[in-house]
């Protein structure tokens, strides 16, 4: 076909996308959609917002504009290492696209301990409500600062979030799936399986409760990554 030929097709769709409509409002809610999901299970955000509020001068800032309290540990261990506050994750990191492993692996299931400094408060409840329903890992409060993302990655578990302060902004990308998730109360299970981020783009900084969900036998491993033999 023709240079002129291709130009006119261009010229042509860039006519038709002028004259579609464009959407600002559903990014203004929740979208379902493949590695993001809203689950039944539901918070009282007011009492989250009020735990946080409380609670929050046990937050450690952990640099690049991440602060985090654990809520969950591993029996004992009063204070987290950096080995807890890292993890294995894999990421692409040039245009050779190749996937790359960082950090060392994580024991999820270790972390089988409630952490007493929030014993008798609200995340207390949201943990016995959590841990009712599925195998919860490290379960961390963690406050993104505004102007803010996480980098592309993926994780060997899925993970819940509980929102407890956010705003239009603070959106969530499982590969090319991409939603606000309001702090309403309701937990979403993100399937960080897939690469993922988060990312604060709003004003304020963004508060959510994040519990991974190691169920045995669907971690992710360094054989399925790299394609090595079982
Ligand atoms: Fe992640």
């Amino acid at each position: 076909m023709a240079i002129t030929s291709f130009a006119q097709i261009d010229a042509e769709q860039m006519q038709t996308w002028l004259a579609s409509s464009f959407d600002i409002e559903s990014v203004a809610a929740f979208k379902p959609g493949p590695g993001i999901q809203k689950l039944q299970l539901k918070f009282d955000v007011d009492k989250l917002r009020q735990c946080f509020n409380d609670m929050q001068y046990q937050l450690e800032d952990l640099g690049s504009g991440f602060h985090v309290m654990s809520l969950t540990r591993r029996p004992g261990i009063e204070k987290p290492t950096a080995h807890d506050n890292c993890g294995r994750f894999w990421t692409r990191v040039d245009d050779s696209y190749a996937e790359v492993a960082r950090d060392e692996m994580v024991d999820e299931s270790a972390y089988s301990e409630f952490n007493p400094l929030f014993e008798g408060t609200y995340f207390a409840q949201v943990y016995r409500q959590l841990i009712a329903r599925f195998p919860i890992g490290r379960m961390r409060v963690l406050v993104k600062d505004p102007y803010n993302c996480n980098s592309w990655h993926r994780d060997p578990e899925p993970r819940l979030h509980i929102p407890v302060i956010s705003n239009p902004g603070s959106l969530f990308i499982v590969n090319h799936h991409c939603t606000h998730l309001p702090a309403d109360g309701s937990v979403y299970f993100t399937d960080t399986r897939g690469y993922h981020t988060a990312l604060n783009g709003g004003e304020d900084a963004r508060v959510h409760i994040v519990a991974a969900l190691p169920y045995a036998g669907q971690q992710v491993t360094d054989a399925q990554v790299l394609g090595a033999q079982p």
